[in-house]
């Protein structure tokens, strides 16, 4: 949560950190800031709201000349979004100024004493601490009235502070350097003819580098307008090799559609493509990255899923599908569960985590739990180089691209590919499905993007309906089987952008208690895609309309049973009953997109939300 952006160079700073701070934004948004040194001193604007606040309020960057400046993006902590929590902070003589993306666990006993010192406060937040200790120890390097040394404060801070951060740090006394340091909060430095920059992650950076450092926890960097220099948290410097980001400079815009969202949808079939074709090889799975030989795989006693949100969701059709397919017991779990429950991991239970942005807090530390017990750990990620990526023993990359809408759509569809080749491999391997079986899946997943497509392109009905229910109260979701796993992602998705508060039911649970919420006219989805399960959800759905509700009906053709209970029904082409998961999901994604359209929602950017969850 919170974006960071930083940059030095022979251009104006103002207008390159605004453009990178926009391709932040989703990491937060209720207040924007930038620091700007103006050849005299260190320039501040910040305020709650938008980023287009700052823009107006400094006319796009200009009225903040300068070449070196940071700039943040924020998603409260502490302190409540207003103009002075917002970042940059300063400390007393405005000579330096500090963006921070993380927490800082500490702030309380170090604020004391700093007040203790004669240190005063102006917000809320933990980032100000950050400020006048960076200025305590900056001070007590200055010698005999001589500039003092921003390295030794800086990395003095690091061993003061506890929790985690990513910083760009601007020294008035300085002014031809930043600093950019991290500990737990991501971080990436680029450099091009023009400059050198920072930020929280790549989208910000694609328009005018491809080749990035990733900054390791505790590692501190210095940039210049023409190098950079990288240090340990002891000042020793150290070297680090580029790394070349493939993502294409259009993969960060919105390409002509209304919303991110709307055009990541889109991006389906090319997601599911791409994740699944360069694992199928020669009429079989090939998962280099899994790095487990037949007998590691046959030994595998259990499998532990563990993510959050839309990744638990994913994680929970995969639990069905593994179980269905290999036979193996799944158990899946919310990371900020898994992580205090104390689990228990016997030998031969095999830990996967998914995530999208690969910085989820909680996934992370389901991810160092697991390690520390001894537990080798497969991270299902879509972004390259995060800490999830970087920190599990083996990673499977789902080939999304950049995801920008808070609500996930292309990374969650290709999650469920990445767990349905994971089923099959293993299904394969250890003999619980027949060679003729597994070609017919083969053949079924290589025609998942085309399914996805012509969906896709039943838009506009879908769009019909949706309109229906802008002024909804409250919409239900059931399904069985894995159209439970369904209902609960098309139900987030409804509720997470359009404030309708929905809920998943699987659907043999109305009967002991949810029913009693159906009122006359309340939509319930119901999601009926498993042929041995039609009579058992068709009882639900007739359960349901007998006390008044609309029934939506997400269902496989020729279902004729279903279409007359249903009062409305949308279909899903024919597939492997173990992938219809990521056909239904298509239609329910556009409902909950132009339900949120329709109300006049900022689809993009739900209130109180952000992209990655970086803090527990
Ligand atoms: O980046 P991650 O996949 O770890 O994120 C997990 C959740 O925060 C994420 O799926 C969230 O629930 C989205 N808002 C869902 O659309």
């Amino acid at each position: 949560m919170c974006g960071i952006v930083g940059y030095i160079g022979t251009n104006a700073a103002a207008p390159v950190i605004l453009e990178g701070l926009s391709k932040l934004e989703y990491r937060g948004y209720d207040s924007a800031g930038m620091a700007v040194y103006d050849g005299n001193q260190i320039q501040i604007k910040k305020s709650v709201g938008r980023l287009k606040v700052l823009e107006e309020l400094t006319h796009g960057g200009a009225t903040m000349p300068g070449v070196a400046g940071i700039g943040h993006t924020r998603w409260a902590t502490h302190g409540a979004p207003s103009d002075v929590n917002a970042h940059p902070h300063y400390n007393a003589q405005e000579t330096i100024a500090v963006v921070h993306n993380g927490i800082i666990e500490n702030y309380l006993p170090l604020k004391d004493k700093l007040i203790s010192k004669g240190y005063t406060f102006t917000s809320d937040t933990d980032t100000e601490v950050l400020a006048h200790l960076i200025d305590y120890y900056y001070k007590r390097t200055c010698k005999d009235g001589t500039e003092g040394n921003p390295l030794v404060a800086i990395t003095k801070v690091m061993h003061r502070v506890q929790g985690s951060y990513a910083l760009g740090i601007l020294f008035a006394d300085h002014p031809d350097q930043i600093f950019a340091v991290r500990k737990d909060s991501p971080l990436i430095v680029g450099q091009n003819e023009e400059g050198c920059f920072i930020a929280s992650d790549v989208p910000a950076l694609l328009k005018y580098t491809r080749t990035v450092y990733f900054i390791e926890n505790q590692e501190v960097v210095r940039l210049r307008a023409d190098h950079m220099h990288f240090y340990t948290v002891d000042e020793e410097e150290i070297t680090k090799e580029p790394v070349t980001i493939e993502w294409d400079t259009d993969a960060a815009e919105k390409g002509g559609y209304e919303h991110f969202m709307l055009k990541e949808m889109y991006e389906q079939p090319k997601t599911v493509t791409d994740t699944l074709l360069p694992r199928l090889k020669n009429g079989d799975i090939v998962i280099e990255e899994l790095c487990m030989t037949q007998e590691e795989i046959c030994a595998i006693q259990k499998i532990f899923i563990v993510a959050c949100g839309s990744a638990y969701h994913a994680g929970m059709t995969g639990k069905y599908v593994i179980e269905g397919i290999a036979r193996i017991p799944v158990e899946v779990d919310l990371a900020s569960e898994f992580r205090y429950r104390n689990p228990i991991l016997e030998k031969g239970t095999m830990v996967i985590v998914i995530s999208q942005s690969g910085e989820t807090a909680d996934t992370l530390a389901a991810l160092r739990e697991a390690q520390q017990r001894g537990h080798k750990v497969l991270g299902i990620v879509n972004v390259v180089g995060s800490s999830i990526a970087r920190e599990a023993d083996n990673v499977m990359y789902t080939w999304a691209g950049p995801e920008i809408a808070v609500a996930t759509t292309k990374a969650y569809s290709a999650q469920l590919i990445a767990l349905y080749l994971l089923a099959m491999k293993f299904g394969k391997v250890r003999g619980t499905i027949e060679q003729t079986q597994f070609q017919e899946m083969v053949e079924d997943l290589r025609r998942l993007p085309g399914q996805i497509e012509m969906l896709l392109a039943n838009k506009n009905r879908i769009q019909r309906f949706a309109n229906r229910y802008v002024g909804a109260k409250d919409v239900f979701f059931i399904g069985r089987g894995i159209d439970h796993a369904i209902s609960m992602e098309g139900s987030l998705k409804l509720k997470e952008i359009s404030y309708i508060h929905s809920e998943a039911y699987a659907a043999g649970e109305l009967k002991h208690g949810t029913i009693s919420l159906i009122e006359t006219g309340t939509l319930v989805a119901a999601v009926a895609t498993q042929n041995m399960l039609f009579q058992k959800i068709l009882s639900n759905m007739i359960e349901v309309k007998a006390r008044g509700a609309f029934v939506l009906a997400v269902t496989t053709q020729g279902n004729t049973e279903i279409e007359k209970a249903a009062d409305y029904v949308i279909y899903i082409p024919d597939t492997n009953p173990y992938f219809t998961n990521s056909l239904a999901i298509i239609p329910l994604q556009l409902f909950g997109y132009y339900v949120a359209v329709g109300k006049g929602c900022d689809v993009d950017k739900p209130r109180n939300l952000a992209k990655s969850v970086t803090v527990e």
